[in-house]
């Protein structure tokens, strides 16, 4: 059995750790600030630096998707726990996870995750009570009477087992089907208990746990289409019929096929317009670069521009564990470090990137963001490197300061022509001959630094011109 806990921040709100650690944050920037005065860029006070915070001060939660045989993984759980408000189980709640032979729960995995999460202060998202897949082949066996009782008494035992710890459930997912038709798909529920089943699984749901949202949940329908205006008409229906309805799931798995849809803002609103929540579900987006960071800015900032778009939750945390890994479609690279789709995904938020985080590849569509990394590192020096990398539009040049701690000094720069300042300690650094940058290009510069294996420079910000 799980822990019981009172719901304080369904649907966003900050976390208690979340403001916590945004005070921490600032209190460092303004210590560092002394030390490396001149090699910083400018940063807002307040200004939140990761996913959750920076979507809490937007009055939204900012989710992943987590599987439960990750969270072992030091730097799985500690991305998680640092960017993410709100977490949905991949897996483990599915019909199969918990109900794998009639009458017979196992809540052990979930549990594993909603405690987690719960521990963190985080939200959980109740991934999902009536879905044609991964359902085990009993359910499907079963007469409609019996399929009946099944499916109300699945509901019944999974809500009651997370009574008070989920802010939505998504009670039935995608139970139409794609197309122009605007049919329903065809289902064991569909077939045997015909288009009433959706409104029964919403009845039993809100009579087990009537403070969780109650979510309908399903893909290609991000945009205005046959398949998202049936479900728009269903969700019509049951406002005007007074059947429970709360919130309306859009996956978002966009890819160059299913691109981010022109209209998806209006899509989102229009369904808001009929007075349910709507939340952004699954969201990845295949791609690399600039391109990729361009969609995710795009759809941050949809659900912004929509009151009632509550929250976002990304179907993963790195891409090695994407279910479309070879797409990788998500925030974080294989070795969790920050992707420009992350960058844009904060800077939508309204977030700001911490500048000291020498993973962080900036903002990216401001010209140009630069990247350090140490190529190489003996006792006394190392051989620093900064990656360029253009924006959304070409450039024909660029600037980086790149600020040194005393005794640290710089031998040899090369690809990049330096200047120093008065103290000696900072150097800016333009192009010898990589100026020009197409698009979403890079170039990198190097140097040599002796005087102190560590600590790191500090990059500061790129300037395109
Ligand atoms: C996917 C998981 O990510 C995979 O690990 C699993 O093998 C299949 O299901 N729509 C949904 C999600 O509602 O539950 C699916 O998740 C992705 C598509």
């Amino acid at each position: 059995m799980i822990r019981k806990r009172t719901r304080t921040r369904a649907g966003g709100g900050t976390p208690a750790h979340g403001r916590l650690r945004a005070v921490l944050g600032a209190t460092t920037t303004a210590l560092l600030t002394v030390t490396a005065l001149a090699a910083l860029p400018q940063t807002t006070a307040h200004a939140a630096g990761t996913l959750g915070a920076a979507a809490a001060e937007k009055g939204r939660y900012f989710g992943a998707a987590v599987a439960a045989n990750h969270l072992g993984e030091a730097q799985y759980a500690a991305t998680l726990n640092r960017e993410f408000s709100s977490v949905t189980p991949e897996n483990e709640m599915k019909w199969d996870a918990v109900e794998p032979n009639r009458g017979s729960f196992s809540f052990s995995r979930a549990d594993q995750i909603v405690n987690h999460a719960r521990s963190q202060g985080m939200d959980v998202r109740g991934h999902t009570l009536v879905w044609h897949s991964q359902l085990p082949g009993w359910v499907s066996g079963l007469g409609a009477s019996d399929l009946r009782s099944a499916m109300n008494n699945h509901i019944t035992q999974v809500m009651t087992h997370y009574k008070g710890e989920i802010h939505s459930w998504d009670v039935v997912n995608e139970a139409f089907q794609d197309g122009g038709s605007g049919a329903r798909r065809s289902s064991p529920f569909q077939d045997k208990l015909g288009n009433g089943f959706i409104e029964e699984a919403f009845r039993t749901a809100r009579a087990t746990d009537p403070a969780a949202k109650l979510c309908y949940n399903d893909y290609n329908t991000d945009g205005v289409n046959a398949k998202s205006n049936a479900v728009y008409d269903m969700v019509k229906d049951f406002k005007s019929r007074g059947v429970p309805i709360d919130c309306v799931g859009f996956q978002s798995h966009f890819n160059p096929n299913s691109p981010v849809p022109s209209d998806y803002r209006a899509n989102l609103q229009r369904f808001a317009d009929l007075g349910v929540d709507v939340q952004i579900t699954e969201l990845d987006i295949e791609g690399s670069g600039q391109a990729q960071a361009t969609n995710y800015g795009n759809v941050v900032r949809a659900c912004l521009a929509v009151t009632r778009c509550t929250g976002i939750t990304v179907w993963g945390i790195p891409d090695k564990y994407s279910w479309r890994s070879s797409g990788t479609p998500l925030l974080f690279d294989d070795n969790y470090n920050k992707k420009p789709a992350y960058d844009a995904a904060l800077s939508a938020l309204g977030g700001t990137t911490d500048p000291d985080d020498p993973d962080d590849p900036g903002t990216p569509g401001a010209g140009c963001t630069a990247t350090y990394t140490t190529a190489e590192q003996w006792g006394s020096g190392y051989n620093g490197k900064v990656t360029i990398t253009a924006g959304s539009s070409p450039i024909t040049g660029w600037s980086v300061d790149v600020t040194m701690t005393s005794p640290q000094k710089v031998l040899s720069v090369w690809n990049g022509s330096p200047t120093w300042d008065n103290s000696g300690n900072v150097m800016t650094v333009r192009p010898s001959w990589n100026g020009s940058l197409a698009a979403g290009a890079s170039t990198s510069f190097g140097f040599t630094v002796s005087g102190g294996a560590s600590p790191p420079p500090q990059v500061g910000a790129c300037t395109a011109s």
